[in-house]
């Protein structure tokens, strides 16, 4: 079976949350078990210092009224996976995938539309087939339009089949109306039936109702993104394809994120022998300036993109009262800039007890994770999360709200009894993140037992990905 996935997104190449990861570890373990994966990008502009190979040169790809052309480039991963790349310098010679701080870059709309359609050009002139085609997210979701039209009865493409996975229904590449022409679509698919939403045009949209199966990265997630206040407007349309809508838990890959092996931190510790622990938060807070009395105190980590989805508004409030008790906090990620600029404010108050990191760093990401004692998700929505599920392999215990992914992967703790991996909370207000936070800390500070029966409960919990990957085998058994 062979499978291509098509992706704006792998890691560590090109990663900007969690879709990196997911595009990097699936298809190794995919490949374990018996599938070939090649995987297709664009070519980003930092890519070129890996020295990929010119593959095909100059392949033309009808765009709106323009002809344009590209080229694709190869580089060749491990476990025999190819990555092939979409070379064209004005939409992917930029320095960051999506756009800044500021905003998306103001051509999104063209650049991925381009992509979809020179990855099916590409396809073609490659003259190589594959069964499946496995779409990720708004970028590549034109392409199971274009093989219900375009190429509906082109010899090779059209028995491809297409699965496309939603990593994130708060993202759905959507744009003004002006775009369609670019598409090279049949006019009647800007309707309600097709990809027009609002008046303008939804490039998702346009996946779920043409794909021939979707899956989201959890059960919860599956069933939250049908109803309106989880469906981004899309809940309906998502209900009418609900028989062809799968849950699959996203897994870890165990030998990126592992507190024995991790190459990044100060020192290895299993749950038989915790003391590098003690020993990773040490240099985590020597890492941050902090100073060492936080030791004896709770210290909390978050790593993650600063965007409405992750719940900052409902930490800022609180950051007062946890100073106050004492708490240390170590906060690491980029995104909106009202979120960098408050949680800076907020560090430049309280800089002894908390330290605020505004940048995407991957050596941070590993220390903060094995480092502190609890870590924080308090997401409004999260279609799996992949950071609370490393935090358990580390002994680094979540809270988390009761959504999506993390009502899926993290189990409420229970004081008395010893038992869960984490502290939930259900209502979307900072009271409710402030009970949790209580709770947690609490039993930090005073159940000492507790803690270790919980940390010893979070770092037995396996999510590897081979029941998962097993899962999306099925799917594609299925299609085929
Ligand atoms: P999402 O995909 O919504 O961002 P996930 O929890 O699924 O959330 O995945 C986030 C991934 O991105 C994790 O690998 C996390 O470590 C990484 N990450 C997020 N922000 C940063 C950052 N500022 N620096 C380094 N890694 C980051
Ligand atoms: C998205 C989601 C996150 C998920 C990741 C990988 O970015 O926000 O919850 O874990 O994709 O599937």
């Amino acid at each position: 079976m062979k499978v291509l996935f098509i992706t704006p997104e792998v890691a560590p190449l090109a990663k900007s949350g969690g879709l990196g990861d997911v595009c990097e570890a699936l298809p190794k373990v995919l490949v374990d078990l018996g599938v070939q994966v090649d995987i297709v990008i664009p070519f980003y502009s930092w890519i070129k210092e890996k020295g990929p190979t010119l593959i095909k040169e100059d392949i033309p790809v009808s765009f709106g009224w323009r002809q344009l052309t590209v080229d694709v480039y190869q580089l060749q991963l491990k476990e025999n996976i190819r990555l092939f790349l979409i070379a064209r310098d004005e939409f992917f010679d930029r320095s960051f995938i999506y756009g800044t701080n500021k905003g998306g870059y103001f051509d999104n709309g063209e650049r991925f539309a381009f992509f979809a359609q020179a990855v099916l050009a590409a396809v073609e002139a490659l003259g190589e087939k594959w069964d499946i085609f496995h779409c990720h997210d708004w970028q590549s979701a034109l392409v199971p339009v274009y093989l219900k039209t375009r190429y509906f009865s082109h010899p090779v493409i059209s028995s491809i089949k297409t699965l496309l996975t939603i990593h994130n229904l708060g993202y759905q590449g959507v744009f003004p109306s002006q775009i369609f022409p670019t598409l090279n679509l049949p006019s009647h698919l800007f309707s309600i039936d097709g990809l027009e939403f609002w008046g303008q045009v939804n490039f998702l949209k346009g996946g779920i109702i043409f794909a021939d199966f979707l899956t989201t990265v959890s059960p919860t997630y599956a069933k939250e993104i049908q109803t309106q206040a989880y469906g981004f407007g899309l809940d309906g349309v998502l209900r009418v394809y609900a028989c062809k809508l799968k849950g699959i838990l996203n897994g870890v890959d165990y030998r990126e994120w592992n507190p024995e092996t991790d190459p990044y931190i100060a020192a290895h510790f299993s749950k038989e022998d915790l003391t590098g622990k003690r020993v990773c938060k040490q240099d985590l807070l020597q890492t941050c300036g902090l100073p060492l009395d936080l030791m004896q105190r709770p210290l909390f980590g978050m790593v993650t993109r600063l965007v409405d989805q992750k719940g900052i508004d409902l930490l800022l409030p609180l950051i007062e009262r946890m100073m106050h008790r004492g708490i240390g906090l170590i906060i690491l990620g980029t995104g909106e800039k009202k979120y960098e600029k408050a949680l800076a404010q907020m560090f430049s108050s309280y800089p002894y007890q908390m330290y605020v990191k505004i940048a995407f760093n991957e050596v941070l990401a590993h220390k903060i994770i094995a480092g502190a004692d609890i870590f924080l998700m308090p997401s409004r929505y999260e279609a799996c999360g992949l950071t609370q599920l490393y935090s358990l392999k580390y002994g680094t215990i979540p809270i988390v709200r009761n959504t999506g992914g993390l009502a899926d992967t993290v189990e409420d703790a229970d004081v008395e009894k010893g038992t869960g991996t984490g502290f939930k909370f259900n209502d979307y207000h900072p009271d409710a993140l402030w009970q949790a936070i209580k709770r947690a800390v609490d039993c930090f500070q005073n159940k000492k037992s507790v803690w270790y029966n919980l940390m010893q409960n979070a770092m037995r919990s396996d999510f590897s990905w081979g029941k998962s990957a097993q899962a999306y085998l099925e799917v594609y058994r299925g299609l085929i």
